[in-house]
């Protein structure tokens, strides 16, 4: 009777003992799983959920602007229709790359293997909204006297294209989906979601239907 009595008690303090163990085990185990999911969700997430991929050939605006006569609209300008123009087509740049400029290579692939091979350049449209989407130039740039950086950021001053990252579940470009992973806007560009288009039209007293929250107001924006 009394030796499974002391057995218990030993295997009780035992126990005790490994508690502690355990705890500090669990706080461990806590500070490993934190630490690994921020850098899972800052880090490794974005890397994996977005695919980069460069541009067919890099573009240097800042050095155009300087070429051109009639700035930005040289390239990305209003058709009779009041439809926007948007990326420009070759026959827009013929006219000075039927022999490249220079040395550069960049200008040396484009005069090769599009100019000369009468090819249209694959540019990758970092702004693209699904095609559900119905986006006019005209209403903003025209009618609302916007810039462009507003919604594009400084790309017109830049000197190289920068990396496209598209989003490999709904194939929306970076420029649209968000910078940040937490969702923080800090730039009027950082982001080019529903909510960021309504948000701006909120303020701005658009048509109030176009106010995604508003009933009947979503054929505003989509088709
Ligand atoms: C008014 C003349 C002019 C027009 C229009 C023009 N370019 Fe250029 N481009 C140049 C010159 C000159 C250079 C060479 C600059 C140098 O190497 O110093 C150049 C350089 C380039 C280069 C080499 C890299 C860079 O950007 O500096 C690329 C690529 C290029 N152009 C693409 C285009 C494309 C695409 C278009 C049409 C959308 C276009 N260019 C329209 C004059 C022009
Ligand atoms: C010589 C022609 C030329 C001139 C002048 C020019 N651009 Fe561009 N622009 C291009 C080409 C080529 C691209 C294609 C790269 C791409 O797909 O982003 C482009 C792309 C853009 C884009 C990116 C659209 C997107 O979402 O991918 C913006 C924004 C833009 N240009 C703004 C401007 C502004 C603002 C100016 C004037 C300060 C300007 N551009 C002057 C040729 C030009
Ligand atoms: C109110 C925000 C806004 C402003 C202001 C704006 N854009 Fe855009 N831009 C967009 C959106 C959104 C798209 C994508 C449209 C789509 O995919 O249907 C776009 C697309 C483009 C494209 C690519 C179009 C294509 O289909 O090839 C170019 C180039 C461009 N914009 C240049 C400009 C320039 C240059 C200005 C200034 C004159 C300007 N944008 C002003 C929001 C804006
Ligand atoms: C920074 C402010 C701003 C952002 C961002 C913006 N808009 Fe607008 N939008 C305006 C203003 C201002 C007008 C009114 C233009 C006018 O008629 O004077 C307008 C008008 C429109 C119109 C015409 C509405 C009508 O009733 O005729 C459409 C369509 C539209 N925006 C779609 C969009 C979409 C889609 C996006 C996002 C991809 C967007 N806008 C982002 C400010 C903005
Ligand atoms: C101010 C413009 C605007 C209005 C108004 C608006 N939307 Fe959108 N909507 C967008 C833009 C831009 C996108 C693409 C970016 C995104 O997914 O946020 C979008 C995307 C969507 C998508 C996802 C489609 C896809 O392919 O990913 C759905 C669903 C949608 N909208 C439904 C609605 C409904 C329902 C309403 C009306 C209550 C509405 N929207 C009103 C601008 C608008």
């Amino acid at each position: 009777m009394e030796k499974p009595q002391v057995n218990v008690t030993s295997a009780a303090s035992g126990h005790g003992e490994k508690e502690e163990g355990a705890g500090g085990a669990v706080i461990l185990f806590f500070i490993l799983g934190l630490v690994g999911s921020l850098l899972v969700g800052w880090v490794l997430f974005p890397q994996l959920l977005y695919s980069k991929k460069r541009q067919p050939v890099d573009f240097n605006h800042d050095k155009h602007m300087e070429l051109v006569s009639d700035g930005c609209e040289s390239c990305h300008f209003f058709r009779p229709d009041g439809t926007y123009s948007g990326v420009p087509q070759l026959a827009q740049c013929i006219q000075c790359h039927e022999e490249p400029n220079g040395e550069d290579p960049e200008e040396v692939k484009f005069v090769e293997e599009y100019v000369k091979k009468e090819r249209e350049v694959p540019w990758l449209v970092y702004s693209r909204q699904p095609a559900c989407v119905f986006f006019s130039h005209a209403a903003h740039v025209k009618m609302a006297k916007m810039d462009c950086v507003t919604c594009h950021g400084p790309i017109g001053e830049s000197t190289s294209l920068k990396v496209y990252q598209a989003n490999r579940i709904t194939g929306y470009s970076r420029d649209i989906w968000g910078e940040n992973m937490l969702g923080v806007k800090r730039k009027s560009w950082d982001r080019m979601k529903m909510d960021d288009c309504a948000e701006c039209h909120a303020g701005a007293h658009v048509n109030p239907g176009s106010v995604q929250t508003q009933k009947d107001g979503c054929f505003v924006c989509h088709k």
